[in-house]
């Protein structure tokens, strides 16, 4: 007549963040407190993003909204929960989202030392079809004297302090890089309790992998040495060819690609020399997280994370994965 176990001491997101904490002499809990803002951002979006009261806003009987207001667009709700959230938690001076053509400056009473660079809803063109998306974060601190600047948030990958995702799929996770060094730590939501639970501790991305992940309706646009090493994969000399997903959502392709192996590709075509993915809130974080968990990320020609970005919102190409899967890739594009 046992019930079933009940983790009475579990390592919460909110509790292992302290603990991490506490691990460095000296630390104020700005950090703490920045990723509790986040935390409780990425709680809201997750309720929406699984329609969590829908039926009060729409009326039990189908499509009217009962307060005859427009209902947000959840893209549009998400930018605005991470804007209040990172404001009220007085630890950042600016923001910038995929959302606002410019920076956004936080009130001088409300600010603290990070920058904050978010995409909150990535993947739009799956949310209307329930398909996995997204919310990616790359943390800065400000490092520079006087009022914040645009170029306080123009740096390299190199010098993020934390970079994050939430993955809104079959179930919510949160993966986090919290410093150099440091490794990749994943958080799954608990709707019963309302918590993040550590389930993936210290994350590693397998050596080599057997899918590659790409939009290959380009492929017209693709330089050469992209197309032959596609090619190869499907048509390889010896070994078994290689299995292709790609769901269009950077959030989950990337995921998948950290727990399974593999590379993901988005990558310049002659129409999109630069790729379509931006460097500060996708293509940032997204390969400080993959680095930190063991693998690669590059454009091309050089570490993503050391790309010197000009402005705001600058888009990159983008390849990441496995570490020998990237390396036989730049082998094809050298
Ligand atoms: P978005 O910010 O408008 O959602 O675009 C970014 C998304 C990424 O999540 C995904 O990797 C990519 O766009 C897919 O683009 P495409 O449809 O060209 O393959
Ligand atoms: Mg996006």
């Amino acid at each position: 007549q046992q019930g079933p176990a009940f983790d009475v001491n579990a390592m919460t997101l909110t509790r292992w963040v302290l603990a991490q904490q506490r691990t460095v002499p000296g630390a104020t809990g700005d950090l703490t407190q920045l990723l509790n803002s986040i935390q409780t951002a990425v709680k809201a979006i997750q309720s929406a993003v699984r329609k969590a009261g829908i039926a009060k806003l729409h009326g039990i009987s189908g499509n009217t909204n009962v307060q005859g207001e427009e209902v947000k667009k959840l893209d549009v709700l998400s930018n605005d929960l991470f804007i209040n959230m990172l404001k009220s938690s007085f630890t950042t001076c600016m923001l910038v989202s995929e959302e606002n053509s410019t920076v956004i400056e936080v009130e001088t009473e409300r600010r603290g030392k990070y920058v904050v660079c978010f995409d909150p809803l990535d993947g739009s063109s799956n949310i209307d079809c329930l398909v996995s998306v997204g919310s990616i974060f790359a943390i800065y601190k400000k490092t520079s004297e006087g009022e914040p600047t645009e170029s306080d948030a123009l740096r390299p990958g190199r010098e993020l302090v934390a970079a994050g995702y939430a993955l809104y799929g079959s179930a919510t996770m949160m993966v986090l890089a919290i410093g150099k060094g440091k490794g990749v730590n994943g958080f799954m939501y608990d709707p019963s309790i309302g918590e993040f639970i550590l389930t993936d501790p210290n994350m590693r991305i397998p050596e080599k992998g057997k899918i590659y992940s790409i939009n290959e309706g380009y492929a017209a646009e693709w330089a050469s040495g992209l197309k032959k090493y596609i090619e190869d994969r499907k048509n390889p000399s010896s070994g078994k060819a290689y299995g292709a997903r790609y769901v269009g959502s950077m959030v989950a392709d990337v995921h998948r690609t950290i727990k399974y192996g593999g590379i993901f590709m988005y990558p310049a075509t002659n129409s999109a020399p630069n790729g379509k993915l931006r460097l500060l809130y996708e293509c940032n974080p997204m390969s400080f997280i993959v680095t930190e968990a063991g693998g690669l990320a590059t454009n091309g020609h050089i570490p993503i994370l050391d790309i010197q970005p000009s402005s705001i919102h600058q888009r990159a190409p983008c390849y990441l994965g496995s570490k020998k899967d990237i390396e036989e890739l730049m082998s094809y594009l050298q």
